[in-house]
């Protein structure tokens, strides 16, 4: 048992899609979420500046006690997570592009994956799509704007719709019929992505419930879950300055 709080780190906003569904899923835990706001959007950055930026944040939550850390980002998990667990002696949590769920289930044999330049080139990805790609068809696309557009609440603004269509229009005249949200600041344009799609049978697939998932169960096998009863504490930290850290906290707490 330790009721320490659990770190949760992404670029910027993102992560707050893994966020809500930890507080979902683990309603007893603490959580200390990390959103730098300073340096993101960290999909287009170098894997060497990514790699400083994610230390940076691990070691303030671990200066804050954390005990288990979240990397809600697919961008830094592709550049960093074996880095981070050999680093560091507590556990890590990564971020995974659903492609399994999505090869597998697709009836269309095409599905569509949105994220950043820097998890495509990540070795997780390309083992993903090196696994999945001899059964389906795996159309990628950079989600080019979609985190600027998240980070200024512009979710559903024209120019959101825009931006969106001009990326998800092609997977889906392709023949996408599941499509992969691999940044998380992505499920927050579900909405408009639905939009785009229309009546059409598209599945948008974010894994965020199956990372809280994930989370629950690596507190299991290192018994670090808190104790029964014990009422959850969210924080707030960034790199950007107490203004973002506030906006953070605004926007989790929004959220349903
Ligand atoms: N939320 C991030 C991800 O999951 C990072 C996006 C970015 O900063 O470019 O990839």
């Amino acid at each position: 048992m330790n009721n320490s709080a659990i770190g949760v780190f992404d670029s910027g906003m993102g992560g707050l899609s893994v966020w809500r569904e930890l507080r979902r899923q683990l309603p007893e835990e603490s959580l200390i979420y990390y959103g730098d706001g300073k340096n993101c959007p960290y999909g287009n950055r170098s894997a060497e500046e990514i790699l400083t930026f994610v230390e940076e944040a691990v070691e303030a939550l671990l200066a804050r006690g954390a005990k288990m850390i979240v990397v809600a980002c697919n961008t830094a998990t592709a550049v960093a997570i074996d880095t981070l667990r050999s680093r560091y002696p507590i556990p890590f949590v990564g971020m995974e592009p659903a492609v399994k769920p999505a090869a597998l289930t697709s009836q269309s044999g095409v599905i569509g994956v949105l994220a950043t330049k820097a998890s495509f080139g990540g070795a997780l990805y390309l083992a993903n799509e090196a696994r999945y790609g001899s059964q389906v068809q795996i159309i990628r696309a950079v989600g080019e704007g979609f985190v600027e557009l998240v980070e200024c609440g512009e979710e559903r603004s024209p120019e959101a719709l825009q931006t969106v269509r001009a990326v998800v229009e092609p997977m889906i005249e392709a023949g996408a019929d599941r499509i992969v949200l691999g940044c998380t600041h992505y499920p927050f344009l579900t909405d408009t992505i639905a939009e785009v799609v229309g009546d059409r049978a598209v599945e948008i697939i974010d894994p965020a419930p199956a990372v809280a998932r994930r989370a629950e169960w690596l507190l299991d096998q290192n018994n670090l879950r808190a104790e029964s009863g014990n009422v959850a504490r969210y924080e707030f930290l960034s790199a950007a300055g107490e203004e973002y850290e506030a906006m953070l906290a605004a926007r989790a707490n929004s959220l349903k």
